[in-house]
């Protein structure tokens, strides 16, 4: 049977900082506070004229370096973003275009948080399928351009990045083990940011009154988060065949160390073996577990034959986990 594995990662993180002393200056908050209630210290944040795509060019050129493909070997694009340059064209065809990799299918995805994971169990079926070799996969967001920063409860939490996987067919009888995907659209209304629509709700409950952010029920989505990435990484763990003792290190989404912490004690899972950075960049949504796997692998902290556990939780609401040997 055929497998599907990750053959190289890459990621891109602009360089501008907005640290908390920052934060301070622009809403009322405390380094204190923010510490505390989310482990956020930094976020990193795009300039004036630089979009998803630029991100996830850069993220790209690097995964399909770190293959040891080329471009003109991929055969299919997954862009995953909630902050895309257009409404058409897909980013991922924006992405083609930049890298030339003039083989491959290209079209984008939107599960917010959830998008890696959700472009990662896409690539597996195609590959599982036999339709495609090698499929690209990015994590890219531009959160900065779509934060109301005048509101405490969200400015202080996002950042920009972009995140890459190049996912290839393999023999092994491994690769990804296994994978999960859900929804609960009833509870979307708890993470917003409008396109055409004018609710006047929605609008009304924004502090910038701009339609255009991103808007959050935090306290009940944290609670939803806790749940569902415990739920999900256990049902992957389980459906692998395997147990939490065989798990070398867990991946999670980075939106709130807080929903890190909660996940880990639901699962028993030992914390030393919990990959975080959620400090140097925030929530960064689709981009936070590729760019969390580029400095796992950087550190030595994922080693070939290691099974790692990914798992997020986002706007829609999504959540989706996958279990995988290095
Ligand atoms: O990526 C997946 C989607 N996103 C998430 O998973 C994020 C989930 N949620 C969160 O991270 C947290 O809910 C927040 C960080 C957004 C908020 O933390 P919380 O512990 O849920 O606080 P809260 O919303 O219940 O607010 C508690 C208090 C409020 O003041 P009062 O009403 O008690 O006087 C807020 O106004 O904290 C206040 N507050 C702040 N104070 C200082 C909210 N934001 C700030 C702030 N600085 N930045």
């Amino acid at each position: 049977m055929i497998r599907a594995r990750i053959a190289g990662v890459g990621h891109c993180v602009p360089e501008k900082v907005y640290d908390n002393a920052y934060m301070e200056s622009i809403v009322e908050t405390s380094d204190e506070w923010i510490m505390q209630r989310t482990g956020v210290k930094e976020r990193h944040i795009s300039e004036d004229g630089v979009y998803t795509t630029d991100l996830a060019t850069e993220a790209a050129k690097e995964a399909i370096a770190d293959a040891g493909v080329t471009a003109e070997d991929i055969d299919l694009i997954i862009l995953a973003t909630v902050t895309p340059d257009y409404f058409t064209p897909a980013g991922a065809c924006v992405v083609q275009k930049n890298i030339g990799a003039h083989n491959a299918a290209a079209f984008d995805i939107n599960a917010a948080c959830s998008g890696f994971v959700t472009a990662l169990t896409i690539a597996k079926q195609f590959i599982e399928a036999g339709t495609y070799k090698n499929i690209l996969i990015i994590g890219a967001d531009v959160l900065s351009k779509a934060t109301d920063y005048k509101d405490r409860g969200t400015c202080i939490l996002f950042g920009d990045a972009a995140g890459a996987a190049v996912v290839t067919a393999t023999e092994s009888e491994k690769g990804i083990m296994s994978a999960t995907l859900g929804a609960n659209g009833e509870d979307g209304h708890n993470i917003t940011c409008l396109a055409y629509r004018n609710d006047e709700d929605e609008v009304e409950k924004r502090v910038s009154h701009r339609k255009d952010t991103m808007w959050m029920a935090g306290s009940a989505v944290m609670k939803f988060a806790v749940k569902i990435m415990a739920e999900a990484a256990d049902k992957v763990v389980s459906d692998a065949g395997i147990s939490w003792d065989d798990v070398n290190l867990l991946v999670p989404h980075q939106a709130n160390i807080r929903i890190v912490d909660g996940a880990v004690k639901r699962l028993k899972f030992d914390r030393d073996k919990v990959f975080v950075n959620i400090e140097k960049y925030g929530n960064t949504s689709g981009a936070c577990i590729p760019v969390a796997l580029c400095e796992a692998k950087r550190d030595g902290r994922l080693k070939k034959g290691d099974n790692v556990v990914l798992v997020a939780m986002g706007g829609g609401l999504t959540w989706g986990a996958a279990v995988l040997e290095w």
